[in-house]
């Protein structure tokens, strides 16, 4: 379908949830350029246009490299603040309800960054976003794996004090090398202290990686989960327990993880049971906000607006909202599907 048939703007206008979201990966140029001159942050790029032009990935290293370069110009609770706000006015004009939201303690406390002024700035804008765009919104604490399990554990128990904020904790950063057996302490740590967990799993790392997060870490979705396409047992396992996977499409083309779209096994993925859901991950990196993910997926599979209606539905079944909300963004979807 193409754009003159209005497919275009029924992605636009259809309530969503993004569950998939890395805060910091929202960073666009011309904030990072704001923020490095606020705060006295020399960048290694000319202007905002040098630093979009570099933005071509090799790899998840590729990408991570950058990601935690350009987090140098976060610095006080107004530049969290401002990150988030920022991300929250276009997820609004994005037709996103409701967001669950990564962040990367340690990517800031490891430069100096209290994790207090992090948590702070990130949740006022949070408040200030569902007061004055009606978008809702819960917080997911990741913990890089390419760290120590006692660098997480010290993570997770100087976020405790501020547990109303946080939902979940997650994992994120390098995959490969870093199984998830590596954080089983803490995730069990974290579960007993309350909290709801999820893994990146199986996005570069292997379908192993994936299995070995429902075992080890308890997890209650899988993000990305892509490669668990290559061991049956792994996609028999997701299906049977019904586990969602926040999967991010046009991320996975951008680092490389499949050539293109046609590549991509999402369809395959729905095809043969699991709970997909559509996801921008780091929009600001990858030039790719949700909608143009949906987009994407309707030009490589030909998907309807009933399917993706359904997409979008899923998006709020495998959220953290509780039931109620759930069924009013489910009947929302149902009022705007049948005024089209
Ligand atoms: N994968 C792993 N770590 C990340 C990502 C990702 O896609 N984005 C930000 N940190
Ligand atoms: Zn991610």
């Amino acid at each position: 379908m193409s754009e003159l048939t209005g497919s275009g703007d029924f992605i636009a206008g259809l309530p969503k949830a993004e569950l998939h979201l890395h805060i910091e990966g929202t960073l666009e140029p011309e904030l990072m350029f704001r923020l490095a001159e606020k705060n006295g942050v020399d960048l290694p790029y000319e202007s905002v246009e040098a630093l979009r032009a570099v933005y071509d990935f090799p790899n998840l290293q590729g990408f991570l490299d950058l990601y935690y370069g350009g987090m140098a110009v976060l610095v006080d609770g107004q530049d969290f603040y401002d990150l988030t706000r920022t991300y929250l006015e276009r997820a609004h004009a994005e037709g996103i309800r409701h967001a669950e939201i990564f962040f990367d303690p340690q990517g800031h406390t490891r430069r100096g960054v209290p994790l207090n002024v992090v948590i702070e700035g990130i949740t006022a804008a949070l408040a200030d976003g569902r007061q004055a765009l009606g978008v809702s919104s819960r917080l997911i604490m990741c913990f890089l794996r390419d760290l120590s399990a006692e660098n997480a554990m010290d993570t997770l128990e100087s976020a405790l004090p501020h547990r109303e904020h946080i939902v979940a904790v997650g994992l994120d950063s390098a995959e490969v090398g870093n199984p998830p057996a590596k954080f089983r302490e803490v995730f069990r740590r974290a579960l007993s202290e309350g909290f709801l967990t999820v893994a990146h799993a199986g996005e570069e790392g292997p379908a192993e990686y994936v299995m070995d997060s429902l075992d080890q870490l308890g997890v209650s979705r899988i993000d990305h989960g892509v490669r668990a396409m290559e061991d049956p047992k792994v996609v028999a396992r997701l299906a049977e327990e019904g586990v969602p996977l926040t999967v991010c499409p046009l991320s996975n083309v951008r680092l490389k993880v499949f050539e293109d779209m046609a590549e991509h096994p999402f369809k395959e993925m729905q095809d043969v049971g699991l709970r997909v859901t559509v996801n921008s991950d780091d929009p600001a990196y990858f030039a790719s906000y949700i909608n143009d993910n949906y987009r994407a997926l309707r030009d490589a599979f030909d998907y309807t607006e009933v399917e993706l209606a359904d997409l979008a539905r899923s998006s709020f079944k495998a959220s953290f909202l509780d039931e109620s909300d759930k069924q009013k963004h489910l009947r929302e979807i149902d009022t705007y599907l049948a005024s089209r």
